[in-house]
């Protein structure tokens, strides 16, 4: 168990205050110190999956319209060709025309990025967003 340590930070006052209304929405289970671990460790997880050889696991959630011609076919084949790094998929029918899909994927951070922006990339994805851990190994 690592040892804490305290220091002071100098903040314009309303940048505080705008982070202690984060602080709140947070919970009473949060307080400041506790807030400012999460960002700072959020910020070296987001450094870490810059590096490419770094193992990742991925979640890339995209929202489209199932009757775009061709949209399903092509998000199926663009798994079906990364089945090893995709790990998972879930498939929420959203309404009767959107569909919310979630795709887990692992591998290398550019392997990852990669297939992530290939399925950004297929026309009718209305919306997606790619969000990442690191494992700590290194492929
Ligand atoms: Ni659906």
């Amino acid at each position: 168990m690592s040892e804490l340590v305290r220091f002071s930070v100098a903040i314009p006052d309303d940048l505080l205050m705008q982070f202690d209304n984060l602080v709140a929405r947070r919970g009473l289970a949060k307080n400041r110190s506790e807030v400012i671990r999460d960002l700072i460790r959020d910020a070296l997880v987001d450094e870490e999956w810059d590096d490419p050889v770094q193992e990742i696991v991925g979640t890339l959630s995209i929202v489209f319209n199932h009757h775009a011609s061709d949209l399903q076919n092509k998000l199926d084949q663009i798994q079906h060709a990364h089945h090893k790094k995709i790990i998972s998929t879930m498939h929420i029918h959203l309404d009767a025309h959107n569909c919310l899909e979630v795709i887990v994927l692992r591998g290398r951070s550019d392997e990852v990025r990669a297939i992530a922006e290939s399925i950004l990339g297929v026309k009718g994805v209305k919306h997606g967003h790619l969000t990442a851990t690191t494992t700590g190994r290194y492929l």
